[in-house]
């Protein structure tokens, strides 16, 4: 696989929602279908890319896969609830030296080493805006992974979203608890400030319209903007206004600060359960 640019042959092991969302991303970043093979067995039809790129190779099973197809990449995005029954039957691959990229939460380096029998391992947890363009993808790479094949899985895992790296495993489970949970707490908030429209006179249509818009316009803005977060509240804020009242019960000592430290400590703790 060519580095920069998304070139090579790849076998995608799970065309769900993340699958899906990648797929889509690499075709847009020039991938050839004709070097792809996607193993799902909810077939073709259930595939979306395959429906603007019929050239995509879909197989229901591993058993499928042509012999002589020589993956430089083989990416998991399969549930972790059934990883165990689809890994080993990967570790066929090992001897043609491809990378093995997983997305599947709370799977461990270890845990594909003891699978598939290779070291050659990188793990990433991107998050749903993926299908958007806007994920973000935090990778760990096994120490025997090389620079060629570490730069191979960013530029995949970058055709999504933004891209970074941890060199401590460890931290895998704080990165699920903030940024692989983190959407589902900014869409909660979008559904609380509509809520709490609707509970002050608004029309749930127009209240739900206005929150969304809200949550959609404040992370652009924070995109967009070479502020931080702070200086752009701060900027909302004026002393004594409307603003200034709503943050004094959201920043309380029993606020949303440490309401979300909580939830992100108990995310963390359950990752660290599910990896077993
Ligand atoms: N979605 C996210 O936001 C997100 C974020 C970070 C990480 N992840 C990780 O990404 C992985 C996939 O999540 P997802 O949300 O994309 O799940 P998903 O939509 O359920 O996709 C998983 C896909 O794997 C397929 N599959 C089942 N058995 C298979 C087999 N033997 N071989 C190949 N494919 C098989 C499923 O097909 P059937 O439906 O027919 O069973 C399904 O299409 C998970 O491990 C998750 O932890 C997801």
């Amino acid at each position: 696989m060519a580095e920069g640019s998304i070139q090579g042959t790849i076998l995608l092991v799970g065309c769900g929602k993340m699958g899906g969302a990648l797929l889509n991303g690499w075709f847009k970043r020039g991938l050839s279908p004709v070097d792809t093979i996607v193993v799902e067995p909810a077939g073709r039809d259930a595939v979306m890319p395959c429906k603007t790129h019929r050239a995509l190779t879909c197989l229901p099973h591993v058993k499928d896969v042509p012999r002589d197809f020589r993956p430089d990449v083989v990416l998991f995005a399969v549930k972790p609830q059934i990883a165990d029954d689809i890994v080993p039957h990967y570790a066929s691959f090992v001897a043609q030296q491809p990378v093995f990229l997983s997305v599947i939460a709370g799977k461990t380096t270890a845990y594909f080493q003891r699978q598939l029998g290779t070291d050659a391992i990188v793990r990433a947890m991107p998050n749903t805006p993926a299908a958007v363009g806007k994920s973000v993808s935090v990778l760990y790479a096994a120490p025997a992974v090389s620079a060629v094949q570490r730069r191979v899985c960013e530029v995949l895992m970058s055709a999504v979203g933004s891209v970074e790296w941890i060199t401590d495993e460890s931290l895998m489970d704080a990165v699920t608890a903030v940024s692989g949970s983190g959407p589902a707490y900014v869409f909660l908030l979008a559904e609380c400030l509509r809520d709490a429209g609707i509970a002050a006179g608004l029309p749930a249509d127009l209240a739900a319209r206005i929150a969304s818009a809200t949550v959609t316009g404040s992370g652009c803005l924070l995109e967009q903007s070479d502020l931080s977060a702070e200086t752009l509240r701060q900027n909302v804020t004026s002393p004594g206004g409307t603003t200034a009242a709503a943050l004094s019960v959201l920043m309380a000592s029993d606020g949303f600060k440490p309401l979300l430290a909580k939830a992100v400590a108990e995310a963390t703790k359950r990752s660290k359960e599910l990896a077993g």
